[in-house]
């Protein structure tokens, strides 16, 4: 793996969610991700209108103290390489609207994907074809204004980027403009590679996709666990490939275990598995699958830690039954005059 320095203090979580700060070199000039962790992040000079308004965005100024240094506000790109560096974990979760995205930013998920996992869990397609930019840019905003703290990376639906780095090029764009995103997914390797160079040479930060890619699915057969055999060396030259094209992360998806691994520890970028097993340097599930809100059978790599479905099930019979015996409302719930 190639080593990297990173300078810069970590976001701390009194509830040690968010990690406590590591020591802050005065010096260091790597570059990774496209961008330079020379020095610490200082305060934002011109303010902000969450600060000012105490809207979704306002902290106290210095809301989490990592040892002695003032720890910054919102996570950034610096510190999940940090992270990588000092080989400590973290979680990614999905959100697609403002409830989801504040209680997964007050629990101290770090970072927020608005995936095009909408398609099936927002909007109720099959898959993640047919979803647009048009359908994304409303989530990725609601989730954007809510979360304080977190990264919130914003993925490309299929057919946003495909045809040309231009095309790519303005569908990042609106993502970062009207969605208010700090990052861009996109799912491919080395064809991805030009679109990567220029959304990065513009200050756009690209999180990759390789493995199983839901966008491909057709193309790919179906959902099928891929990196297997011979293919493996395809993927850690396709994963290198997007690394120096200047991405700063790489989500790998159903790809098998050792495999993945090897790819964590050939790359300088933090790796996010979901269903590439605990080598990983991070992991990602789909909010409405961690929370146990979808029915039917959930895939393999899928750990549901709520059992949402059935606390909604439960209170939605319980309010019809109240209405129905006119329990609901009572006396506490109405105006006398
Ligand atoms: O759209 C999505 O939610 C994703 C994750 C599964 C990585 O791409």
């Amino acid at each position: 793996m190639q080593s990297v320095r990173l300078p810069c203090p970590l976001p701390g979580r009194d509830r040690g969610l968010y990690i406590r700060a590591g020591p802050t070199p005065t010096e260091g000039t790597d570059s990774i991700g496209g961008m330079s962790a020379q020095a610490p992040e200082e305060p934002n000079p011109y303010g902000s209108a969450g600060e000012a308004t105490g809207g979704a965005a306002a902290e106290p100024a210095t809301p989490h103290t990592a040892g002695s240094s003032p720890s910054p506000r919102r996570v950034r790109i610096p510190h999940l390489h940090a992270m990588k560096t000092e080989g400590r974990k973290w979680a990614m979760l999905t959100a697609y609207d403002m409830y989801a995205a504040q209680i997964f930013d007050e629990a101290g998920i770090p970072v927020l994907l608005v995936g095009d996992s909408a398609g099936n869990n927002v909007y109720g397609y099959e898959t993640t074809v047919p979803v647009t930019l048009d359908e994304m840019v409303p989530l990725v905003r609601a989730v954007s204004s809510a979360a304080a703290r977190a990264l919130v990376v914003a993925d490309m639906p299929f057919g946003s980027y495909g045809a040309s780095v231009e095309q790519g090029f303005t569908s990042a764009v609106r993502l970062m403009k009207e969605g208010l995103a700090h990052a861009v997914k996109l799912e491919g390797g080395s064809p991805m590679v030009p679109l990567i160079r220029a959304l990065t040479d513009a200050g756009i930060p690209v999180m990759a996709h390789l493995g199983f890619t839901p966008q491909s699915e057709h193309q790919l057969g179906g959902y099928r666990v891929q990196g297997r055999g011979d293919a493996a060396e395809d993927l850690i030259a396709e994963a290198r490939a997007v690394q120096d094209a200047g991405a700063f992360s790489l989500v790998l998806e159903m790809v098998p275990a050792p495999v993945a691994t090897r790819v964590t520890e050939a790359l300088a970028i933090p790796t996010i598995g979901i269903g590439a097993g605990n080598g990983t340097d991070a992991q990602v599930l789909v909010w409405s699958d961690f929370a146990g809100l979808r029915s039917g059978k959930a895939p393999r790599f899928v750990k549901k830690y709520a059992d949402l479905r059935g606390t909604l099930t439960d209170a939605a019979q319980a309010y019809a039954a109240d209405v129905e015996s006119g329990a609901f409302p009572a006396a506490e719930h109405s105006f006398d005059s």
